[in-house]
C-alpha cells in the first residue's frame, strides 16, 4: 500500500514522486523475475552478502542498472544487483544487493529507493543488515549483534512533508525474538547511524556511548525510517567488525572492515538462513 507522503505540492517537482518510482522497479522486478510477490526482504552489508547464496534457491538476479531509480555501487566490496530467491519455506526473498548510502552524495530518496522497492513489491518484513562499529565492549569484533533502537544523527529523514511517522518498537520486538529463538546468543544494541564516510574520533565515540549508543554505522537508521513508512515490519543485524575508535588500540581502515565481514561470512550465512526458516 502507498502510504501518504505529504502534500502534492511538496513533491511536485520535474523529479519523480520515490513511491512512483519504487512501484516502477517493483514492476520491473515482477517482469524480469516471473514472481508476482516478494514476501520479505533483505539488504546485505558488509559481512552478509554469502546469505544471498545459501538461503534460498536463486530465481533471477538483475544488475542493479536495470531497475529504475538503482545505481551500480559506488563502494568496493558492495555488490550491485537484486536477486530473486525462492525459500524453503516456499516464501520468495527479494536480496537488495544495491545500497546507497548517505555519504555518497545521491540524496536520502536514493538512499531508501531500495526499501521502498522492496515494500512496493509486497514485502512485509524487512531485514537490515551491516557491518559496523562496536561502541559497546561488550560486542566483540566478529560478533552478530540485533538491533533493538537507534540514534538516527544524520540529521535527515526520509519521511517529506508533514507526515509524523511512529518510531516506537521500530526495530520489531516479535522479529527480535524469532532470531533469538533461531540464536539465543544474540545480544542487542542500539545502533547510531552517522553521514560518514570518515570513521569518529575517540572523542565522538566517547560521546555516543554516553548517549546510550552500543553499534555505529553509516546505513540502517534511515533505511529503518523509510521502512516503517512503508508499513513494514523490521529486523535489524549488525555484524561488529571492529571495536569503534578509541575503543581497540588499532586505527581504522575499509579494509580490515571488508576483511572481517568476509572472515564472518559463512557463520552470518548460515544464521539468517536459520532466521528467514521462522518467518
Ligand atoms: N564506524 C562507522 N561505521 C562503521 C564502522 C565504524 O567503526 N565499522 C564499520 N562501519
Amino acid at each position: 500500500m502507498r502510504p501518504a507522503h505529504g502534500p502534492k505540492l511538496f513533491t511536485m517537482s520535474i523529479e519523480t514522486d520515490p513511491f512512483d518510482l519504487a512501484a516502477e522497479a517493483a514492476s520491473t522486478i515482477t517482469r524480469v523475475t516471473g514472481v508476482e510477490r516478494h514476501d520479505i526482504a533483505l539488504t546485505l552489508g558488509s559481512g552478509w552478502g554469502r546469505a544471498a547464496d545459501v538461503i534460498g534457491e536463486t530465481v533471477a538476479v538483475i544488475p542493479a542498472e536495470d531497475v529504475p531509480g538503482f545505481h551500480a555501487s559506488g563502494v568496493p566490496g558492495h555488490s550491485g544487483t537484486i536477486r530473486s530467491l525462492r525459500l524453503p519455506t516456499g516464501k520468495h526473498a527479494l536480496i537488495i544487493g544495491a545500497r546507497t548510502h548517505f555519504y555518497e552524495g545521491r540524496g536520502v530518496r536514493a538512499v531508501v529507493h531500495g526499501v521502498r522497492t522492496a515494500a512496493a513489491s509486497g514485502a512485509d518484513v524487512m531485514i537490515l543488515t551491516n557491518g559496523a562499529g562496536g561502541v559497546d565492549p561488550a560486542f566483540g569484533a566478529g560478533e552478530a549483534v540485533l538491533i533493538c533502537d537507534h540514534l538516527n544523527l544524520t540529521a535527515a529523514s526520509p519521511v517529506e512533508g508533514a507526515n509524523f511517522v511512529d518510531l516506537t518498537d521500530l526495530y520489531a520486538s516479535r522479529l527480535r525474538e524469532l532470531a533469538r529463538e533461531a540464536e539465543p546468543s544474540l545480544q542487542e544494541g542500539v545502533y547510531v547511524q552517522l553521514p560518514g564516510p570518515h570513521y569518529e574520533t575517540p572523542a565522538e565515540i566517547r560521546y555516543l556511548s554516553a548517549i546510550g549508543g552500543q553499534i555505529v554505522g553509516m546505513s540502517t537508521a534511515l533505511e529503518a525510517i523509510a521502512a516503517r513508512q512503508s508499513g513494514m515490519e523490521i529486523l535489524g543485524l549488525s555484524l561488529i567488525t571492529n571495536p569503534a575508535a578509541g575503543i581497540g588500540e588499532d586505527p581504522l581502515n575499509h579494509a580490515e572492515v571488508l576483511e572481517a565481514g568476509k572472515a564472518a561470512e559463512p557463520r552470518l550465512a548460515e544464521l539468517l538462513g536459520r532466521i528467514v526458516a521462522r518467518l
